[in-house]
């Protein structure tokens, strides 16, 4: 049973998820006994589909807080407003999951300030409550809530990193980009290209990968190669399609851009 509360964050259809490894297992014993979920892993390789699915499977509504460094404390938790009737409390997505039980999936965690993420310090230990000081409340977490975040290890500078007392309260999911085989299936099902144009980017997705660290940030993700390939699925010359998905926005070095268009070259 859903309370009406959080109904509307309930996922009706059920995402396409393909499984890398067994993280699903994994994800379903730590929520049987709530334990709070890390997904560690770049940009684009599946994490919030992931918890998009595993929320579906558990039949238990997801609440999702894109972070930001302009957050507060206050927008996780809640703030008195004021209205013609006086102030009144307003729950905060936080408080909404953990009072009416949701999963709370905190997204890019590391772009909050750290004087944020610590409220989710009681709610992720053995209290599992969440104290709310202006309005002097302490709400016992529902039994259904649990929060999952997500991380990206890849930007992280000592200044933005999490604590360690934030880390130690979390089970880790690793997520980096899936083997190719399966890759080839999911960027064929997310556009619609045929295998092998979705193998060929694949590959192209390998060698840049290879780059990561001589010049690259970040390799091409399956996101940036669903991107091209649904370029192609609309008719996009392939080179262009890759050019536009999976070069340009990744570079403005010239010879990286090089480095890139030759791996497309090789496989179209
Ligand atoms: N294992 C997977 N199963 C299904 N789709 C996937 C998978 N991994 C990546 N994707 C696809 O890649 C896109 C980007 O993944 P996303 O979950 O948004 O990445 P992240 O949250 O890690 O940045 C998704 O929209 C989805 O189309
Ligand atoms: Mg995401």
């Amino acid at each position: 049973m859903v309370a009406p509360q959080v109904a509307p964050y309930v996922i009706d259809t059920e995402p396409y998820y393909r499984p890398v490894a067994n993280e699903i297992a994994l994800f379903e014993a730590a929520y049987s006994v709530r334990m709070p979920v890390m997904l560690k892993g770049p940009t684009g390789s599946g994490k919030t589909r992931f918890v998009e699915y595993m929320a579906w499977r558990l039949g238990k509504p997801l609440i999702t807080v894109a972070c930001n460094e302009d957050m507060t404390a206050s927008d996780l938790v809640g703030r008195f407003l004021l209205d013609a009737g006086g102030t009144r409390w307003q729950d905060g997505p936080l408080t909404i999951a953990a009072r009416y039980g949701a999963l709370c999936y905190l997204d890019e965690i590391v772009e909050a300030r750290q004087d944020t993420t610590v409220v989710i310090h009681p709610l992720t230990d053995a209290r599992r409550v969440l104290p709310l000081d202006k309005k002097g409340e302490l709400v016992q977490a529902h039994p259904d809530f649990q929060v999952v975040i997500s991380y990206n290890p890849g930007y992280q500078s000592v200044m933005k990193d999490l604590k360690q007392s934030t880390k130690q309260r979390f089970g880790a999911l690793d997520f980096t980009y899936p083997p190719a085989a399966i890759e080839t299936e999911i960027v064929a099902h997310e556009s619609g290209v045929g295998h092998d144009d979705a193998s060929r980017l694949v590959s192209i997705a390998e060698r840049a990968r290879n780059l990561k660290g001589h010049g690259l940030d970040e390799g091409i993700s399956t996101r940036m190669l669903i991107y091209a390939a649904s370029l192609i699925a609309q008719g996009v010359d392939r080179i262009a399609a890759c050019e536009m998905a999976l070069v340009s926005p990744i570079t403005d070095d010239p010879d990286m851009r090089d480095a890139l268009e030759a791996a497309v070259t090789t496989y179209f």
